[in-house]
Formats: structure tokens, C-alpha cells, sequence
């Protein structure tokens, strides 16, 4: 049935009311200008007082002092506007596809959290450096004035490292070949929640990292034998522990006090949470960064006793800002 379009109070003679560009539309579309606009009416679609893609383009070419590379750079208005809709003060913002940085900008100038995901080199050359300056209250442009924003805060930015782990061709989970043995051993120690410090001195080659002041991590693709774990063991002592992450083992551990041993892909594995219906990410219980130079006191009087691993692991490689 054809819609009467006389009859509408707005008649389509006024062309207040149209069917469409080509007027075939079954759904009618009517014209409301902003002056008839009602308080507690819903948005308008068009947004006309919160710039243009070529303010956004001054807004980055003051901060970076260059015509930077980015074709639709968004003011830092519209964000502005679209943030306050959506959240409130202390909310998590998420812009997975962050471009120059203007959500994570805005976000903090506006008391928010955010986390901002790019894949491209423009992470590091121009959004690090975009937050850096809206912390250090050096950004006096965009929202800055009418947010009041005068600096503070800071953030953490993180290099997403290759899967440590994949698929071989008999379906069996082997350490990725992108892999190097300094990259295997930082990552493994991150997994493992310990801190990545390799021995300069050749003869503690199997100090990877610490945990404590006396409790340390070996990582090798060594499939290692009983006759190895027992020279490591006397190497380290009755007063250390010793974590070893190696491809695999052939040995009674129980001989060794001071030794813990685990299989690379079993470790890493055991702590992937697979077959889940949710995987949302706890961002709120992200682990602090520890302090770099500190290191904590033994969890367990030197000698026999092996600390209780209780691994915290973070899942990203960390340059903090
Ligand atoms: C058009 S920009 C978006 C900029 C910004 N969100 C905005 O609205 O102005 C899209 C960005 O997403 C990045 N990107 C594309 N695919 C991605 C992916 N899979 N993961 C992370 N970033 C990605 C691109 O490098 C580009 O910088």
C-alpha cells in the first residue's frame, strides 16, 4: 500500500517531508530545523559546532609542529561531545583503532581512563608524545581551555609481542619460531612473574631472572637430563632456588631441593584460559609495575624449602611511560 502524502501535516508540497533522495523510500524522513529543536529532544545527527577534519589537522600540526600524516583526524570537540554522552568522570574509554591519539587525548583531559590500541608506528612517534604533552599540561590546544585541564596523570604503553607459542604441523603447541632465546627468556620470565635480569657472568648462565634476592628462573629449549639438573642444582645451592622452564625433562625432580621444573608449552598453556564462553580482560586488576630496583626479600628462608609459585602473569611486553 502507497503511504498518503498529502495528508501528513507537514503536506509534501512544504518539502518538509520526503521519501528519499529518489522518493521511493517506505519509511518518510522529515526536515526539523535547529530552531525547532525542543529541550529533551534526542541529539540532532549533525553535529555543526564541533569543527572540521581540517581543525583536527591544525589541532596536530600545533602539537607536532609538522602537517602530520593522518587523512580524517577528528577534533577534539567531537570527541569531546561524543565522550560526554557516553561516560562519566572515571570511565574507561576504548578507542581500538587510535590514529593520532585524539580519544586518549580528550579521555584525559576529561577525567577519564582510556586504553588506546594502534598498530601502526604513529603509537610511538606521535600518540606517546600527544599524551606525554597533555600530562605535562604542555597541550594548550583542543579542549584544554574549556575543560580546565592543567596536567597530571600519566599512563602505560605496551608493545603486544608475538605469540610465544604455535600449532605444529602434528597439531602439538611448540614455541614460536619468531622467537629468539633472549626474546624466549624475557617472555618466559614475564609469564612467570618474574623480572628478566640475565647474568653477565658466564658461569650463572641459568640466572634468567628473580623473583626474590634468592629465587631465580632458567629458561632453555633444552630437553634437559637427570645428569644436567644435578649440576645446576650443586651450581645453585642450598641457599638459592632455581625455577627452569625448559622444552622438556627426563629426571626424578624430587632428588633436587632447590629445583622447580616445567615444560615451556604446559606452562604457558595452563595459564591460557581456553573454552571459555567470556574472555573480557580484567583491566581493572591489571598488576602494578613493580619498582626496577627493588628487589623483595626471600618469600621462604634460604635452603631447602622451594618458594610457592604463585605466578602473577602480565601478558604484554612493558615500556612504561
Ligand atoms: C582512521 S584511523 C582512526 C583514528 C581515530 N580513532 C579517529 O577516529 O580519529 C584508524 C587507525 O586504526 C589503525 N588500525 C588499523 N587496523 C588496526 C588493528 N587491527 N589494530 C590496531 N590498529 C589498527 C590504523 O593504523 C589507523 O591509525
Amino acid at each position: 500500500m502507497q503511504p498518503c502524502r498529502a495528508q501528513h501535516p507537514f503536506g509534501s508540497g512544504s518539502k518538509r517531508l520526503f521519501w528519499g533522495k529518489d522518493g521511493k523510500a517506505r519509511t518518510p524522513m522529515r526536515k526539523l530545523f535547529k530552531s525547532e529543536a525542543k529541550a529533551g529532544m534526542s541529539s540532532p545527527t549533525i553535529w555543526d559546532d564541533v569543527g572540521l577534519n581540517q581543525h583536527a589537522a591544525r589541532e596536530l600540526e600545533v602539537l607536532f609542529g609538522e602537517k602530520a600524516a593522518f587523512e580524517t583526524p577528528k577534533p577534539e570537540f567531537l570527541l569531546q561531545r561524543i565522550i560526554h554522552i557516553a561516560t562519566n568522570t572515571g570511565d574507561l574509554v576504548l578507542d581500538s583503532f587510535a590514529g593520532s591519539g585524539t580519544t586518549g587525548a580528550v579521555a584525559h583531559k576529561m577525567g577519564r581512563r582510556w586504553i588506546m590500541v594502534e598498530l601502526g608506528e604513529h603509537a610511538q612517534t606521535h600518540i606517546v608524545p600527544r599524551l606525554r604533552k597533555v600530562i605535562d599540561g604542555e597541550d594548550k590546544g583542543g579542549v584544554t581551555e574549556v575543560t580546565g585541564w592543567q596536567g597530571g596523570g600519566g599512563f602505560r604503553f605496551y608493545r603486544l609481542a608475538p605469540s610465544l607459542l604455535e600449532v605444529d604441523k602434528w597439531g602439538r603447541w611448540i614455541i614460536s619460531k619468531e622467537y629468539n632465546p633472549a626474546m624466549l627468556a624475557e617472555a618466559m620470565c614475564k609469564h612467570m612473574g618474574f623480572t628478566y635480569s640475565p647474568s653477565q657472568d658466564k658461569a650463572e648462565y641459568w640466572k634468567h631472572g628473580h623473583s626474590s634476592e634468592r629465587d631465580f628462573i632458567y629458561v632453555t629449549t633444552l630437553a634437559m637430563t637427570h645428569d644436567q639438573l644435578r649440576a645446576i642444582s650443586e651450581d645453585v645451592g642450598p641457599d638459592r632456588t632455581l625455577l627452569i622452564c625448559c622444552k622438556a625433562f627426563n629426571a626424578r625432580i624430587d632428588d633436587f631441593d632447590n629445583l622447580t621444573v616445567t615444560k615451556i608449552p604446559h606452562a604457558i598453556l595452563s595459564r591460557c584460559e581456553w573454552g571459555k564462553d567470556d574472555y573480557s580482560l580484567k583491566i581493572a586488576s591489571l598488576p602494578e609495575r613493580e619498582p626496577p630496583d627493588e628487589l623483595e626479600p626471600a618469600v621462604k628462608p634460604a635452603g631447602k624449602a622451594k618458594p610457592a609459585r604463585t605466578f602473577a602473569p602480565t601478558l604484554f611486553d612493558c615500556d612504561e611511560d
